[in-house]
């Protein structure tokens, strides 16, 4: 059924995108990808490669250049917009960050309007444009009526503000663009994901989700404050969060925002079942006073109730991932 179909993924070089781009193959999509740099080597080969697979057209586009988008999209019957800057040590987040990720989702959609083949549109947003208010307590339940408090991050300004900022206005200007253009569109809000990645590069979340593992003093301060910020260490795997893509795009009943995430954790609940499941790792487990409980869970109620059910468990992630850190040389043992 999928074989007459093509699909456009805006963004194929990166972690999630070429986990995308990879399972729309295997399904038997054409597959039409925008990269900023067809003639960078290290970030596109593993897409070359992926043209053994099936029908994959690689184009040269920028989120800020409106008029790049045209040639991908035309013709196109799904359009997944994954693409968004990302610079979490930006000293100007709303010139690196904010704008380009706005300005990224109006021009895709635009493209869309345009080509007048799209029948739906999906976009990748974040649990970062859900989860960071000014609640106090443990076990809040997150669904997909919570927005992040812009406010609060643009006058407060904690680390890393710009990301969630961004994530955040850019899924707001693409529900007011698509209700002002009739443009069918849904959101899928994935939080960390973790995997194995076909890219040269081991993707940075992956890092990030293992840094207990890897004992990178920087990664777990900056785990640590994704607790503190988001509320919770929510973490899903990258193929699981790609098939929700697919199963939105097919699902002709789903409609709005499905929060995609499998597992709601804390640092020092995942350190402890890190601790048991991999001995051999010197994991730290004192934590002293850090919240051992999160605040919030990010709940996918919406999405398994229309259907979708994870492969993937915290075992599953993380066995896969240490194989794969192992594989890199990154760990040793
Ligand atoms: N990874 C996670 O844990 C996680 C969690 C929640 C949500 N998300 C969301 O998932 C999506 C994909 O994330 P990822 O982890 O795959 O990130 P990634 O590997 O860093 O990929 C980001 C992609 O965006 C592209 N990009 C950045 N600025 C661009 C611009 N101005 N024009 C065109 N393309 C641009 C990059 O292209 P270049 O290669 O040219 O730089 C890259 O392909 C994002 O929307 C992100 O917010 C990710």
């Amino acid at each position: 059924m999928a074989a007459s179909k093509t699909a456009c993924v805006i963004g194929g070089s990166g972690f999630v995108a070429s986990t995308l781009i990879k399972l729309l193959l295997q399904k038997g999509y054409a597959v039409n990808t925008t990269v900023r740099d067809p003639d960078n080597h290290k970030k596109t080969s593993h897409l070359v490669e992926f043209q053994s697979l099936g029908s994959l057209n690689i184009f040269k586009a920028d989120l800020t250049d409106e008029k790049s988008f045209d040639a991908p999209i035309t013709g196109c019957d799904l359009v997944f917009h994954v693409a968004t800057p990302v610079n979490f040590a930006s000293e100007d987040p709303e010139n690196d960050m904010i704008k380009p990720a706005i300005q990224g989702v109006q021009n895709v959609l635009k493209a869309c309007a345009k080509a007048g083949t799209v029948k739906r549109v999906v976009l990748t947003s974040s649990a970062a444009a859900v989860t960071i208010n000014t609640l106090n307590g443990t076990g809040i339940v997150m669904d997909e009526s919570h927005w992040t408090d812009v406010e609060f991050l643009s006058s407060a300004k904690p680390p890393t503000w710009g990301y969630p900022a961004s994530k955040t206005l850019a899924e707001k200007a693409a529900w007011k663009f698509a209700e002002e253009n009739n443009i069918d569109l849904v959101t899928v809000i994935p939080s960390l994901m973790a995997g194995v990645s076909p890219t040269t590069d081991v993707p940075s979340s992956a890092f990030l989700a293992m840094s207990l593992i890897t004992g990178n003093e920087f990664l777990i301060n900056a785990l640590k404050g994704m607790q503190m910020l988001s509320g919770s260490i929510s973490i899903s795997h990258v193929e699981d969060v790609c098939r929700a893509h697919i199963f939105v795009a097919e699902k002709e009943s789903a409609s709005g925002r499905y929060n995609c995430c499998a597992i709601n954790t804390s640092v020092p609940e995942l350190a402890k079942f890190l601790k048991n499941r991999y001995p051999q790792y010197n994991i730290p487990t004192d934590f002293e006073d850090f919240p051992s409980k999160a605040k919030l869970i990010v709940s996918s109620e919406k999405l398994i109730k229309e259907g979708f059910s994870y492969k993937y468990g915290i075992e599953e992630i993380y066995d896969q991932c240490v194989e794969y850190f192992k594989s890199k040389g990154i760990l040793q043992n």
